[in-house]
């Protein structure tokens, strides 16, 4: 019998650079609040968040995606012919098909790049990380890139007290290439599908046949919060347990960027040293789904907050309920 040649892989993988694009359009509390019955002292105290950026209408979410992805691509040293995979994790890409991803590398310079898109909603940066990881370690692909990105806004009922103030629009990428030694530990992931309407689309796409209105966002804020503050602390000790790293190990802390109460819980039950920088972007970026954790990372290394070649433990959770979470070192 002839043997199949198995794909050569890697011994390690890590995230050679990250990039990040937020639209121009800064848009405070008090504009949310010329349609929404709230206050900008409510929404800064029940959730943290001040501003959020939103997209110019004709600015799709490749178009976010490509200028986080060269941006991330020029930082490996590398140029778009180098990628051999593209991951983009999002829910509101606008086609159910074709992929975002499949554009992207069309945009970028990428082709023949294989090409997904990633549907776990916030947890899709994570679930990402570890699949780009997965790939490279088993050898289907060499350099994946890997962005996050969505355009909440489309999605949002300006009036809706639950949600409107909470979402933004931006994208996030990193590249994931070959390594000697680790530098993403294992990926703690894991859904509850019995949860699948605690954040979700409010109604399905074949309604609108029938003349239904365009779908918006609902959730169920507190049974979101409270799931997010008591269950995602354990998932993210798993995650530092079986990299067999501990919390005194950390440089950051890389949450997903939904609440700054419940980062704030999440830090406090990790019981994080004071050295640990706790990602905070949610105040000024509010939670930009797949596309937080890559902003946020982007920013603790540009701003100098967290160093280069540091440990970060990264964990996504949300609509699915789906959340994931790892140990990364820093690019
Ligand atoms: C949405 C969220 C901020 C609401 O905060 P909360 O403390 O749970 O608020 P509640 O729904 O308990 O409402 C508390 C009070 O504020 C009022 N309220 C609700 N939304 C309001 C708003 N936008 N502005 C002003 N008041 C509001 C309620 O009517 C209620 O008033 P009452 O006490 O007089 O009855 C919070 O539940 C949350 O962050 N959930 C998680 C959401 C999330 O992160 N999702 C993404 C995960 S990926």
């Amino acid at each position: 019998m002839t043997a199949i040649t198995p794909p050569t892989g890697s011994p390690g993988a890590r995230i050679l650079s990250v990039g990040s694009y937020l639209p121009e359009r800064v848009v405070t509390n008090d504009e949310i609040c010329e349609v929404l019955d709230s206050s900008d002292q409510w929404i800064r105290e029940r959730s943290g968040i001040v501003t959020r950026r939103r997209a110019a209408p004709d600015e799709s979410i490749v178009d976010l995606a490509e200028k986080a992805a060269r941006q991330a691509i020029e930082r490996a040293g590398l140029v778009p012919a180098d990628i051999d995979a593209v991951l983009v994790a999002t829910v509101t890409h606008p086609y159910q098909l074709p992929s975002a991803a499949a554009l992207l590398v069309h945009r970028i310079g990428a082709t023949p790049a294989a090409a997904l898109d990633v549907a776990a909603a916030c947890a899709g940066f994570s679930y990402g990380v570890g699949l780009a990881s997965d790939m490279v370690r088993a050898g289907s692909a060499g350099t994946v890139l890997l962005v996050g990105v969505d355009r909440m806004t489309d999605l949002i009922d300006p009036t809706d007290r639950g949600t409107a103030f909470i979402f933004g629009d931006g994208a996030g990428a990193v590249v994931i290439g070959r390594s000697e030694t680790p530098g993403i530990g294992p990926t703690v992931w894991g859904s509850d599908g019995a949860q699948w309407g605690a954040i979700a689309q409010s109604r399905s796409w074949l309604e609108l046949k029938d003349g239904a209105p365009f779908p918006t966002l609902s959730m169920a804020g507190q049974a979101v919060f409270r799931w997010a503050v008591w269950s995602m602390a354990p998932e993210a000790q798993k995650a530092l347990d079986s990299a067999g790293v501990a919390a005194d190990d950390l440089a950051a802390f890389i949450p997903h960027q939904a609440n700054a109460r419940i980062i704030d819980a999440l830090a406090k039950q990790l019981r994080l040293p004071e050295h640990v920088v706790v990602a905070r972007d949610v105040v000024e970026h509010a939670n930009t789904s797949a596309a937080s954790i890559p902003i946020a990372m982007d920013r603790l290394l540009s701003t100098g907050a967290a160093p280069s070649g540091g440990l970060a433990l990264l964990i996504g959770y949300g609509s699915g309920l789906t959340h994931a979470a790892q140990v990364v070192r820093l690019p």
